[in-house]
């Protein structure tokens, strides 16, 4: 959510800069920024609107070696070319771009206004601006602790200062921020798709932390300018990783992606002699393992849902009371922490700002927690006391997909794993293994069929409201399809369980809003099947997902039938098409898929 990037070294800084916000723009697309420091001192140019319309309207001579840069995603005061970042002082000698929220930004700018300053934005950010340009300290560096001192929130940010044109200082509290080391040239970033195709080598910088970036090198320092030692380390990861390719969007490319994912999650940890898994990043003994009473897993938006349906796996596998919470409530409502229960944070980014507070309430309350983490040393992944990696690759559109498919198969080695220190048998250990090694082959021969998917989201695509429904295992499926539905079509899509339906919102079911059923064969398909019956009476059309086999009766209806697996991992199979559904849906209303409106990849603010 917002992005930054900053670089410093011998190379012209704008055309740098401007190619690490379109890198970025997942992370925030209302409008863009640049900031340089050259010969005559500060340049800023910033609007409303994408990053290749700033590129368009960018003065010629725009020239300078040291340079800050963001995108933005609106919280304070609307998308305009005053809000756009960066921001700077009156006398247009600082210049400051941040991600976060200061919470105190209104008393801070009645204070500066009571001291005479004019604040000509909207935004919290501005603030910060002035605070550094008005401290009275000797170097760049003072200035920014002086801010900071007076700010109240989360930040990661950027600062340059026309007295101190060789250097950039950053702070991080909240937000994440890198370092990037190349060669007599130094970068930072909110996210490594910035500055990924310049160096691999980074250093993250923690919270509370600050430092200093000149061509020559980084020195960092804790919040009252001790220096602390933090060293950059070369990542294992693919520049090309990060382009969409000859992909019309990222979240194509990324479904596509899917097997060849969902095989990484897997290998090396399926272990077919004991019918087990093998994840020694949880950091668990077979005693620890014994011990857990309950398991809690937390995550937002999909990963909430994908998280219910790993309750769901641990509770059947493990036999240990599982249940899923929104990370983004949990610590409002005083929680109760027990030693005994281990709680599961699950993030794609691992920055998600609400999961990494209820990991730090847990933590703070002596609780045991691990992650399912994507993004290898990202701030949840650091926090928790071990966990998994979902091994997805760099995810960039902003609805989520191949990071979802791993998670499921994170959670479904989880629950193996503990299923196996207790009750679970050999045999049935075996039996999931073996469903485990087919699913990356069969989430392919569903991809394959992506036409004919593409085809019924043509029916979809036009209706104003729709519902999505499922019962036990697939409730949590229903709930992520409406909720890849409404985010990239914008339509109402509203997730219900299918045997609430007659409780109320059958009433809303007509010829005008067709219902997407989740229908598995389990013990449940009766059951299902009857409710469809009643859709149909209604009138209401009939997207059924299920599989080859299953008798439908009469029902009128349009059925996309997944590969049969072993009941237990039926989800993440079932959850496929909705995804190509959402998505030729999106396609044929003429929507940008990765960046749909309102919306930003990993929420840093709460
Ligand atoms: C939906 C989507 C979001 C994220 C949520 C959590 O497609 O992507 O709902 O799942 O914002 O993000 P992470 O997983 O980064 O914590």
């Amino acid at each position: 959510m917002c992005g930054i990037v900053g670089y410093v070294g011998a190379q012209q800084a704008a055309p740098l800069l401007l190619e690490g916000l379109s890198r970025l723009e997942h992370r925030g697309y209302d409008s863009a920024g640049v900031a340089l420091l050259g010969g005559t001192g500060l340049k800023v140019a910033k609007q409303a609107g994408r990053v290749r319309d700033l590129a368009d309207s960018l003065p010629k001579r725009f020239g300078g070696k040291t340079g800050i840069g963001h995108t933005r995603w609106a919280t304070h005061g609307p998308a305009n070319d005053v809000n756009a970042h960066p921001h700077t002082d009156a006398k247009g000698l600082v210049a400051v771009v941040h991600n976060g929220i200061i919470d105190n930004a209104a008393a801070l700018r009645q204070r500066l206004s009571d001291e005479g300053v004019d604040l000509v934005s909207d935004t919290d950010t501005e603030v910060v601006a002035h605070l550094v340009a008005r401290s009275e300290a000797g170097t760049l560096e003072g200035k920014v602790v002086d801010a900071l001192a007076a700010i109240e929130g989360t930040y990661g940010l950027a600062v340059l200062h026309v007295d101190f044109p060789d250097r950039m200082v950053v702070a991080r509290n909240g937000s994440p921020l890198l370092i990037g080391v190349g060669e007599k040239e130094m970068w930072v970033a909110s996210d490594l798709a910035a500055v990924v195709r310049h160096t691999t080598t980074v250093a993250h910088l923690d919270d509370g932390e600050i430092a200093t970036v000149t061509a020559g090198g980084f020195t960092t320092y804790g919040g009252d300018l001790r220096p602390v030692t933090r060293s950059a380390v070369t990542v294992d990861v693919d520049p090309a990783a990060y382009d969409a390719g000859d992909h019309e969007s990222y979240m194509h490319k990324e479904m596509l992606e899917q097997p060849v994912a969902a095989e990484r999650v897997l290998r090396g940890r399926l272990d077919d002699r004991f019918g087990t898994a093998h994840l020694g990043g949880l950091n668990m003994d077979a005693r620890d393992t014994r011990a857990i009473r309950r398991v809690k897993i937390l995550g937002c938006g999909s990963a909430y849902y994908v998280g219910q349906m790993g309750a769901a796996l641990v509770e059947e596998l493990a036999r240990i009371p599982a249940d899923a919470e929104a990370a983004s409530e949990f610590r409002y409502r005083d929680p109760v922490i027990e030693p005994d229960t281990l709680y599961v944070a699950v993030s794609q980014s691992g920055e998600t700002i609400d999961t990494l507070l209820a990991v730090q309430e847990i933590r703070r309350k002596g609780g045991r927690v691990v992650g399912l983490v994507n993004v290898v040393g990202s701030a949840i992944a650091r926090e928790c006391d071990g966990g998994i990696y979902l091994h997805a690759g760099p995810e960039v559109a902003v609805a989520s997909t191949k990071a979802l498919t791993n998670m499921f198969l994170g959670f479904a080695l989880l629950a193996l794993q503990l299923g196996r220190v207790r009750d679970l048998s050999i045999a049935d250990g075996k039996r999931l293994i073996a469903g485990l090694a087919r699913i990356p082959e069969q989430i392919q021969e569903i991809l394959d069929r992506e036409a004919e998917i593409g085809e019924v989201a043509q029916q979809l695509a036009d209706a104003e409201s729709l519902f999505f429904v499922g019962r036990v295992r697939g409730y949590p499926v229903a709930r992520e399809g409406a909720q890849k539905f409404k985010e990239i079509s914008y339509r109402h899509a509203e997730a219900y369980q299918t045997s609430e339906l007659k409780h109320g919102p059958l009433a809303l079911v007509s010829e005008q809003v067709p219902t997407v059923a989740i229908v598995p064969d389990d013990e449940l398909t009766d059951r299902n099947v009857g409710a469809l019956h009643e859709i149909a009476a209604r009138r209401g059309p009939l997207v059924v997902i299920t599989h080859e086999g299953v008798d439908l009766g009469e029902v009128q209806c349009v059925r996309i039938d997944v590969p049969r697996n072993e009941r237990e991992l039926d989800p993440v199979l079932l959850v496929v098409p909705l995804q190509l559904l959402a998505y030729h849906a999106a396609l044929r209303l003429g929507h940008d898929i990765d960046k749909p409106r309102n919306l930003a990849k990993s929420v840093t603010v709460e």
